[in-house]
């Protein structure tokens, strides 16, 4: 069964989550879906799946790298915990791009979650000037070095090429299985790898159809019930 993590990033309203909820319970959908909420959902969605007896993940986009204190603003590893959170993302590229999260930051937060018992889905991917000149490879190398001697069971990894997020550009099925190989090749064979990046009911059956390709990670077509539910169930 392949995982399917829909990010709502910064979009939606209680309303989505009252009518996106109760559609993937109907379709008595599981552990192998999750959705990452932006914060203030994320009580109301704890709710409604622990009414539900249900086994959908909730997760966070965010997570500080410090256990508490004066951090204006921050969200820390315990209090996602104490909401229902399992799974929190780490180093999401638009965090890297947007807020200029340093690798020294991502490491911290990487261990926080970890710490704090949190399965991150730790992203990682190429610029298009890095894929263009040949060096997606070597752009992965000291992100992957984060995971070094961590066990493959307590994190995934998201392949995620910034190039191909939210544009509707999907890597090509060769792209995404080189790239998923690689890093299965340097973190251990049972590291779960999940793709990222402009993932529709149209193409969600093309990469989840790939070996290497353990789970999706969906942004845009997450806010679409009809859309997430046609990967959900291409996963499943
Ligand atoms: O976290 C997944 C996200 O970055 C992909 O976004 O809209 O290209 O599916 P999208």
């Amino acid at each position: 069964m392949k995982m399917v993590i829909g990010n709502w990033k910064m979009n939606g309203n209680i309303d989505l989550l009252h009518s996106i909820v109760p559609t993937l319970l109907h379709e008595g959908l599981g552990s192998a879906v999750a959705l990452c909420l932006p914060y203030p959902y994320l009580s109301a969605a704890h709710s409604l799946l622990k009414a539900a007896r249900s086994q959908i993940k909730l997760g966070a986009q965010n997570v500080s790298e410090h256990p508490f204190g004066g951090y204006t603003g921050e969200i820390s590893a315990a209090m996602l915990k104490e909401f229902g959170c399992r799974l929190v993302l780490v180093g999401h590229p638009e965090r890297r791009s947007l807020f200029g999260e340093t690798r020294e930051v991502t490491a911290g937060k990487l261990h926080a979650a970890l710490g704090a018992g949190l399965y991150p889905v730790y992203c990682v991917g190429e610029t298009l000037a890095q894929r263009e000149g040949g060096l997606a490879r070597q752009a992965m190398v000291d992100e992957l070095a984060l995971l070094a001697g961590v066990p493959t069971d307590r994190y995934a990894v998201a392949y995620e090429p910034s190039w191909a997020i939210g544009g509707g550009v999907t890597a090509t099925s060769a792209d995404i299985n080189d790239m998923h190989l690689f890093i299965k090749d340097v973190l251990g064979p049972g590291t779960r790898v999940l793709y990222g990046g402009s993932v529709k009911s149209h193409n969600a059956g093309q990469v989840l159809g790939l070996d290497s390709v353990d789970g999706v990670l969906v942004g845009n077509a997450a806010l679409s019930a009809s859309e997430f539910l046609s990967i959900c169930h291409t996963a499943n």
